[in-house]
């Protein structure tokens, strides 16, 4: 099979599980690490080779276009596509890239999805073993959150249940899957499930059950969906780890001013432009550019862009933004 070079991600969406954060923000804008949480998905993306990315958006959306742009930036091609009709399930989302995906292999590719590890090994199973399908597993404490594998007592997959109460193995079906094109002959089968989706784990129980090649394969290191607000910052502590180096993990944007009295204890991110002042900022904190903090010790923490933040004397744990502002009366 050729080589995967297209990837559909979502941009969609209604996230109401993380309001009021995502009440006026894309959730998929959300910074984590200092960058927006798509970038990490569209970097992963690229390191593996991928050269066009589609992304569905909200009929609304003006802002993601705005903030991921054209691509340019990463040296690949991005085009949108408004879904119109409403959201009718992730695998409907990979329907409406059919004109784009032709008759390609590709990468299908939930945005809210932050891995450590490259896609690399994925891609080279994927192409190596001449499958139709690969679906990418993570071991999780709460599995009927996801998709679930069932395995036969050869260890052989036979089936993929959506959120079953009775998960039949800890394994999640991550949101990162490798296709190749007979997906649009499997979507033409389905029928939305009982809450009116299309379902992707349908389309995996029609390659199982139709002779097609079905992979699998564990995700090495973490991954997270970052469904809830603990998951957001989580996630911002552990890319910090991961792109900051241990001997030198404070980084600190252009512009930006450490007046009196500032300890910084990394790994911290601290964006362009901004003003710290007597504070105590760290560790796991990430400051998007253009804000202001003074006067508080803050920890395991993310504030937005365009901030200002002087109360209460100590935060831990906590989101904040984007253009908040929690200054003492
Ligand atoms: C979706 C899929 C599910 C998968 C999960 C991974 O669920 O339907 O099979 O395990 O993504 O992130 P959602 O997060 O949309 O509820």
């Amino acid at each position: 099979m050729s080589k995967i070079t297209k990837a559909i991600l979502t941009g969609g969406g209604r996230a109401t599980r993380l309001r009021p954060i995502t009440t006026n923000l894309n959730k998929h804008l959300i910074p984590l690490a200092n960058k927006p949480m798509i970038f990490h998905a569209i970097e992963k993306a690229v390191e593996a080779g991928i050269k066009e990315i589609f992304i569905n958006t909200n009929p609304e959306e003006t802002e993601l276009q705005k903030v991921v742009g054209d691509g340019s930036r990463w040296g690949i091609n991005i085009t949108y596509y408004v879904q119109e009709g409403g959201p009718q399930g992730i695998a409907h989302v990979v329907n409406c890239a059919k004109e784009f995906i032709g008759s390609d292999p590709f990468m299908f590719y939930l945005s809210d999805n932050i891995i450590l590890a490259s896609l690399r090994p994925l891609f080279e199973k994927f192409e190596k073993e001449n499958l139709d399908c690969l679906i990418a597993l993570s071991k999780v404490p709460d599995p009927e959150r996801f998709g679930v594998p069932r395995f036969d007592e050869n260890d052989k997959l036979v089936e993929v249940l959506e959120k079953p109460s009775n998960p039949p193995s800890d394994f999640a079906v991550t949101g990162i899957y490798l296709f190749g094109p007979d997906y649009f002959k499997a979507f033409a089968t389905i029928d939305k499930s009982a809450r009116g989706e299309y379902e992707i784990p349908s389309i995996f129980n029609y390659f199982l059950q139709n002779g097609y090649k079905m992979g699998h394969q564990e995700i090495t290191g973490w991954w997270k969906d970052t469904g809830k607000a603990d998951d957001l910052i989580l996630a911002n502590k552990l890319l910090m780890d991961t792109l900051l180096s241990v001997a030198d993990n404070i980084k600190v944007g252009k512009g930006t001013h450490i007046g009196d009295g500032v300890k910084l204890n990394g790994p911290v991110m601290i964006g362009a432009n901004c003003q710290l002042k007597n504070c105590t900022v760290g560790p796991y904190v990430s400051v998007g550019e253009g804000s202001t903090v003074k006067d508080i010790t803050i920890q395991n923490s993310i504030i937005f862009d365009d901030t200002s933040v002087s109360s209460p004397p100590v935060i831990n744990d906590a989101i904040i933004g984007p253009a908040a502002s929690i200054i003492p009366q």
